[in-house]
This record gives structure tokens, C-alpha cells and sequence, in this order.
């Protein structure tokens, strides 16, 4: 038994997102809810402790945010992940999904095209439309469960109406992390179409062997160019408490970043959210690792099942995040309501694979943050529900 890890928290009365949809919505209080991004672990008790202390204090009102915060944030990426990063380039914001479209603005205007490499969280393409640019997607190569970036397919599709190179490192849905390789191959591939770069790095902790690379410090031109958007919010399971942050190299940038963020308002952070990150940050690094661990064994648990119990699905050993990224095609199951039918029948909910770009239907999502007994029930489901539809 895992103290941290194997406790079952219940959710069902928090209106959890996760839980909510297949309880409230679905009515379905025994589907196994495998899917958004967040985990159903509790989070580090140095955190829960912080927060109650805060509580005490029956006055909750404008707080100083001082330097200490952007020194925190410094302190804990340039030693986890070697962004080298000065803090006075650094600041927080509300949410990862509001830096991306903040940047997007910077680097953009209405009407312009951003690259945006597939499989992709949806929002990078909503965040586009939203700011009325225009998102060009482009599929990654896939060999044998993984997925690359396909650079001849990018240099097809790049023109001079491109601005922005949306890339997500460690990558969701496939669980791929760049290589050095691959993020030199890029910088020099954005330089050569003068492409601003907007790096969400969210899942940055998420790293199985060795340490993310940020392409922030690929070379002289990334430096210039990058936006990364970094959070506690995955790390420590926190995203309702919304906060994050931004690292840059270039001080013109920054300003002009945080220009654009205070004037949109994401640069206000809900005093919670600052006891939180404080306490994860500064006491809960123990806990962090320990958490890494744990998906390390989930995530060798699944590989093992879904290639000794269900080899019709075709995946891969996720390098970071805690996802994998199942070719569910060769099923037994219509594409079309793959999702639906894996609910109805099978009484588990994953993500569905068109929410990551349309040619992924027939794909499914799953999340593997959660009680091992939890992940076991839902695989199994899985099984039952595909032995079922193969005729095994
Ligand atoms: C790649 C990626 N970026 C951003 C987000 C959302 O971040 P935030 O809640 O800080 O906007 C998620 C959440 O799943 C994500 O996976």
C-alpha cells in the first residue's frame, strides 16, 4: 500500500470536473473516469497545511506578490529542468491557456497563420480562432506508436502569413519529449521562417528518464523568440487553483508580455493559489518525487497490459506526461463512436481522439494519474469490452 498514491479520495460532491461529467451528467456513478488532465491523488499535505493556514486569517484581501514568488518559480525549473532562467523574466499568471493566447497577440496579428503540429490539445487551436488567427495544422509522423515532427510536411505548409510555432513539450496526447536533436532541428527550422515559438511546457516535471530540454536554450535565435509557459498546477494536481507562469530570455519581450498580461488581467493571482505554490515549491519536492515514481509503476503496469492483454491497440510507452496515446482503430469498433460506445458499453470514459485534431478518430486518450486499483478497474473494463467486440 502506497500512503500517498493508492488512497482512494472521493471527488463526487467537489462538482471535479472528471467526476462530475460521468456522475452528474452521465448519470453514471460506475464509469471509471480516465480522462482530463488533472490527477485523483491528493495533493502534498505541506500544501493542504499551507492552505488551512491561510484560513485562519479571516481577511482575505490584496496581497504583495513580491519577488520571492518568480525566485521560487527560478529556483525550482532551473533545478528540476535547466531553463537557467533569471527570475526578473519571469512572472505568474492565471492559467498556462491564457499565457499561450496572451502570446499569441504578441507575436500575432488578425488574420496571421500559426503552425500547429498534430496530435495537439485542442485549445491551442480554440486560443487561435478566438484571436481570430489562422491555425495550420500539421500531422507528426508516426512510426510504429511514435509520433515526430514532420518537417518536410511543415516546410509544405509554412508561408510568410506564419508567425507562431505552438509546440507542446512534454508533448499531450503521445507523451513524446523532444529530443536535443529534434528541438535544434526545430529552432533552425523556425529561424529559417522567422517563426516566434510559444513553448507550453506544462507537463515540464512529467520527465521519466533524464530532464526536459527547453528549446529556450537552443540556440541564440530561440532565446530572442520563446515564450515557455511553465505551472505548479499539474506538478502538484492544483489546475482549480489557477496559476502559472512564463519564462523569457528577451527583456523587450518580457515587457511587452507582461504589458499585454496585466492589461488582460492574468497577471492577478488568487491568494490561495500563491500559499499553494509557495508550500509546493519550498516543501513538497519530497512529494513530487515520490509521485513520479508512482506513475513510473502505472505507466510500466498499462504498457505491460496493453501489450500482453490487448495488443490490438496499438500505443507507446509514454517519455513524460501521464498519458497514453491509444490507436484504437483495430478494435472492433465504428471510429465514429468509439468514445460513446468505450462509455456505454464499457463503462469507462478516456478522451476522445478528434478533440486532438480530426484525423484522430478512432483514438483514445488515457490518464494514468489516478490509484493504481482505479486504472487497474478501468484497463480491465477496457479488456472485457474489447475481447467482447473482436469476438475473442
Ligand atoms: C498541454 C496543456 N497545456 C495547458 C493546459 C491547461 O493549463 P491551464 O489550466 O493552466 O490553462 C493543459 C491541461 O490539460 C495541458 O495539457
Amino acid at each position: 500500500m502506497n500512503e500517498l498514491f493508492d488512497r482512494i479520495v472521493d471527488r463526487s460532491h467537489t462538482d471535479a470536473t472528471k467526476w462530475f461529467v460521468v456522475q452528474e451528467q452521465l448519470n453514471a456513478p460506475d464509469v471509471t473516469p480516465l480522462w482530463i488532465a488533472d490527477m485523483d491523488f491528493a495533493v502534498a499535505e505541506p500544501i493542504q497545511q499551507a492552505l488551512k493556514q491561510r484560513m485562519t486569517c479571516p481577511v482575505y484581501g490584496y496581497t504583495e506578490r513580491g519577488r520571492e514568488y518568480a525566485e521560487l518559480m527560478a529556483d525550482w525549473f532551473n533545478r528540476r529542468v535547466q531553463y537557467d532562467a533569471d527570475p526578473s523574466m519571469m512572472m505568474m499568471t492565471t492559467g498556462v491557456m491564457y499565457s499561450v493566447s496572451a502570446a499569441i497577440r504578441i507575436f500575432s496579428k488578425e488574420g496571421d497563420k500559426i503552425l500547429i503540429p498534430t496530435p495537439a490539445y485542442e485549445p491551442f487551436v480554440d486560443k487561435t480562432l478566438s484571436n481570430r488567427r489562422i491555425p495550420v495544422l500539421c500531422p507528426m509522423k508516426e512510426d510504429n506508436g511514435r509520433y515526430e515532427l514532420d518537417f518536410d510536411q511543415m516546410e509544405s505548409v509554412v508561408d510568410e502569413q506564419t508567425r507562431i510555432f505552438i509546440l507542446c513539450n512534454p508533448q499531450n496526447p503521445t507523451g513524446r519529449v523532444y529530443s536535443r536533436q529534434e528541438l535544434e532541428q526545430l529552432a533552425l527550422f523556425c529561424e529559417k521562417h522567422q517563426l516566434k515559438i510559444i513553448s507550453d511546457e506544462i507537463h515540464a516535471d512529467f520527465v521519466f528518464d533524464g530532464k526536459l530540454v527547453p528549446i529556450l536554450n537552443i540556440s541564440e535565435y530561440t532565446r530572442r523568440n520563446t515564450i515557455a509557459c511553465v505551472s505548479c498546477t499539474k506538478s502538484f494536481n492544483l489546475a482549480g487553483l489557477k496559476i502559472s507562469g512564463v519564462v523569457m530570455k528577451n527583456r523587450e519581450l518580457f515587457e511587452q508580455f507582461r504589458a499585454e498580461a496585466v492589461n488582460v488581467g492574468i497577471a492577478s493571482i488568487n491568494i490561495f493559489a500563491l500559499e499553494a505554490m509557495k508550500a509546493a515549491y519550498r516543501q513538497s519536492e519530497d512529494w513530487m518525487d515520490q509521485l513520479l515514481e508512482y506513475l513510473r509503476a502505472n505507466r510500466d503496469y498499462a504498457d505491460e497490459f496493453f501489450r500482453t492483454r490487448l495488443p490490438m491497440i496499438k500505443t507507446r510507452k509514454p517519455e513524460g506526461t501521464y498519458f497514453f496515446w491509444l490507436d484504437m482503430r483495430n478494435c472492433g469498433m465504428e471510429w465514429e463512436t468509439l468514445n460513446q460506445t468505450i462509455i456505454e458499453e464499457g463503462r469507462v470514459y478516456l478522451s476522445e481522439g478528434k478533440f486532438f485534431g480530426s484525423p484522430y478518430l478512432g483514438f483514445e486518450r488515457l490518464n494514468l494519474a489516478s490509484p493504481r486499483v482505479q486504472l487497474q478497474t478501468g484497463l480491465e473494463k477496457l479488456e472485457k469490452l474489447i475481447l467482447s467486440k473482436t469476438g475473442h
